[in-house]
């Protein structure tokens, strides 16, 4: 049997953890010969609920879940994990502007980031999920210099998936019909969800879809909005998606993507594409079974584009920069 690997999740006591804790504890995401230790962590506040969500996990009887550690200390937390999925975060309050957000959840990650490059394996991967991730992301990569700065990335591959899903539904399809669609930049309003390169069933999706004004407008405008659209209705943000998405972006992250496709990460930009070195920028990647990734190169980029891609990088840059100010340097 091979030995356990070490998982922590944050928020833990929240909705997406309740979504991704079944399927992540069942094999779907490390295989279905891996077994987990888990470590929970959420806020002193939440270790009640928390108690509730390791019943249930105990209550599921899955034979790879080898223990469950919940604790509200970071320390403990990060201690000799190999993977850290980091979804809790300060949730947007009504009437609270972005960057009292970004003000609260800095903290949040300058510490994870401090805690990590103390306790966790220096392989460990990261994936931040929660907002602003792409910043979060880099916050915590910054206060965490013994760790490799590619082994933290940020979600964007519900981004990918909403992409995937609208194409295909448009074309009557199922989203794997449809591969290499890429989200370029910020997991924003501002992302930029490109099907230049991508396929449909073997063709270009220009030509698949024939409907030019549509790819360029509502399609872009949708996927970008999903988020809202979906608080809209269910009064509660993506949890279902968002835990399903952490799913495949792990899981191709540790086995390989498959031949030519790729998928995208937010991950911390090499300069590739002229994006600015070490912001967490949302690009096409490809990964090894050896769990390490790179940025798909030479792909040609129109006037259109580089419009799109810039726009989301000038809110990178300004996010950065307030991150930092917020970090007191
Ligand atoms: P939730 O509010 O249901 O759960 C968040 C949990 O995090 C709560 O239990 C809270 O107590 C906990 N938490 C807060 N501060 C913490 C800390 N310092 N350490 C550990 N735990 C802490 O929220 P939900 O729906 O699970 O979403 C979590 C985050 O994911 C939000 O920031 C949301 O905006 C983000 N998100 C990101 C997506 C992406 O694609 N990148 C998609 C959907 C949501």
């Amino acid at each position: 049997e091979k030995s356990p690997i070490r998982v922590l999740v944050t928020g833990a006591a929240g909705q997406i953890a309740y979504s991704l804790l079944y399927p992540l504890s069942k094999g779907d995401v490390f295989g279905h010969d891996q077994p987990i230790e888990l470590v929970l962590l959420d806020i002193e506040a939440m270790l009640t609920v928390l108690d509730g969500v390791v019943m249930e996990m105990q209550d599921c009887a899955l034979p790879l879940l080898k223990s469950i550690i919940p604790t509200a200390d970071t320390d403990v937390a990060c201690k000799d994990i190999d993977v850290a999925i980091l979804v809790g975060a300060m949730p947007r309050r009504e009437g609270m502007e972005r960057k009292d957000l970004l003000r609260a959840n800095v903290k949040i990650f300058k510490a994870q980031g401090e805690s990590l490059d103390k306790h966790a394996k220096k392989s460990v991967k990261v994936v931040v999920v929660g907002n602003p991730a792409n910043t979060n992301a880099f916050i915590c990569k910054k206060y965490a210099p013994s760790i490799p700065p590619e082994n933290f990335t940020a979600l964007t591959r519900l981004d990918q998936n909403r992409a995937q899903a609208q194409i295909a539904t448009r074309m009557g399809l199922v989203p794997q019909d449809v591969k290499n669609v890429i989200i370029w930049g910020n997991h924003s309003n501002t992302q930029f969800p490109d099907v230049r390169h991508a396929k449909v069933a073997g063709k270009g999706v220009y030509e698949a879809v024939q409907d030019d004004a549509w790819l360029k407008g509502d399609f872009i405008k949708t996927v970008q909005t999903r988020g809202a659209a979906v608080i809209k209705a269910r009064k509660l943000s993506s949890a279902m998606s968002a835990a399903k998405a952490i799913g495949d972006h792990m899981r191709d992250w540790w086995f390989g993507t498959k031949g030519d496709e790729y998928v995208s990460m937010a991950v911390p930009s090499d300069g590739s594409y002229g994006i600015e070195k070490g912001i967490i920028y949302s690009f096409p990647v490809q990964a090894k079974p050896d769990h390490t990734y790179s940025i798909v190169q030479g792909l040609q980029i129109d006037e259109f584009s580089k419009e799109k891609m810039t726009t989301t990088l000038t809110e990178l840059q300004e996010e950065k920069c307030s991150a930092e100010e917020f970090c007191g340097y």
